[in-house]
């Protein structure tokens, strides 16, 4: 076995993934890719806690993720990429530890009541997204990882993780779950388009497989610094919704003649965009082309070697789990 630490993430497969989910949260699993071993996988159960109306929706989304992670540079050859559905050991494991964990946890919860307000179209009153945090506990606990990297959103839920591997460490007189760290991914600053915060639902996001002349007449909406009313007014590249596009893609070199050339108004939005342009799609076609280059069979056995891996790793831990609860008859 590897001698390197091992992480664990996953993501629910709502969609196809857009750059603020790229700079969020993919580069980082893409670097860590070479430090640690990694299990990155498909949380399609925990989609299901929300969609659960849609079930088919969800698993087309699958492959698409898989592809968008590829894409992004995820190697198969360097971290595990599994789907959860695939490896039963994280029911079994999400039932024994649901035994152990107390109704008011998962009700005080924020994540819980946040969601069930912000989705009240859809009815949430259900055991399974109550339970969301044992099942995402089980995932974690599943691989004994040292560190979890997630967003800012996701502390609640590892916090719960801590809580409930030392409430069955302790009841069961046992060692056998790490308290697994937070890897705070560092927050993306990509706004969408119009600067409201990027989400599909908005409608305002850049999508990794969009194909760049839908993508074009977007950059030429995009909103900028408000206050540059005329290509003569001064801009600040400080508070324009674009700027840190270019930090993030543009060749940096470049950067320092893009904020003089805003600050002096010697140049408008429109040069700023045109550049942008050139940037994206420097960016993406890279990314693009290895997406196009994976297909659905590649999928297929990316996935199948990983759950292979997962379940292997995850048939260990359930051993030891059902040793500790006696169930080893
Ligand atoms: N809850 C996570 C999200 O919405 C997805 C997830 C499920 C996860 N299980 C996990 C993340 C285990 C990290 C580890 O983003």
């Amino acid at each position: 076995m590897s001698e390197r630490q091992r992480i664990v993430s996953g993501m629910r497969p709502t969609g196809p993934l857009h750059l603020g989910h790229y700079f969020g949260v993919i580069a980082n699993w893409v670097r860590l890719q070479e430090e640690y071993d990694c299990f990155y996988f498909v949380a399609d159960w925990h989609a299901l806690t929300s969609e659960y109306a849609d079930p088919t929706r969800t698993k087309g989304f699958v492959p698409g993720l898989v592809k968008d992670w590829i894409a992004s540079g995820l190697d198969p050859e360097k971290c595990s990429i599994f789907q959860q559905s695939m490896v039963k050991e994280h029911a079994e494991l999400n039932l024994l530890l649901g035994m152990f964990t107390p109704l008011g946890w998962l009700e005080r919860c924020p994540t819980y009541k946040d969601q069930k307000e912000q989705l009240a179209q859809k009815d949430l009153n259900t055991f399974g997204f109550l339970g969301y945090p044992v099942l995402m506990t089980a995932d974690i606990l599943m691989y004994k990882p040292c560190a979890v990297p997630v967003g800012k959103d996701q502390l609640p839920h590892l916090e719960l993780t801590r809580e409930i591997a030392r409430r069955f460490n302790h009841l069961n007189d046992t060692d056998l779950f790490p308290e697994p760290a937070d890897m705070l991914t560092e927050e993306c600053k990509l706004d969408g388009l119009d600067g409201r915060k990027m989400s599909k639902s908005y409608g305002n996001s850049i999508m990794l497989s969009e194909p760049i002349e839908e993508i074009l007449p977007k950059v030429r909406g995009m909103k900028t610094d408000e206050n540059r009313l005329r290509k003569s007014d001064p801009g600040d590249p400080n508070v324009c919704n674009l700027y840190p596009y270019h930090k993030l893609m543009t060749d940096p070199a470049r950067l320092p003649e893009i904020r003089e050339g805003c600050r002096n108004a010697t140049w408008g939005c429109v040069d700023c965009k045109k550049v942008l342009m050139e940037s994206l799609e420097a960016f993406l076609g890279p990314l693009q082309e290895r997406r196009a280059a994976c297909t659905d069979d590649m999928v297929r056995d990316i996935l199948a070697a990983g759950n292979a891996k997962a379940r292997a790793f995850a048939a260990r831990t359930m051993d030891e789990v059902r040793q500790v609860l006696n169930f080893d008859f």
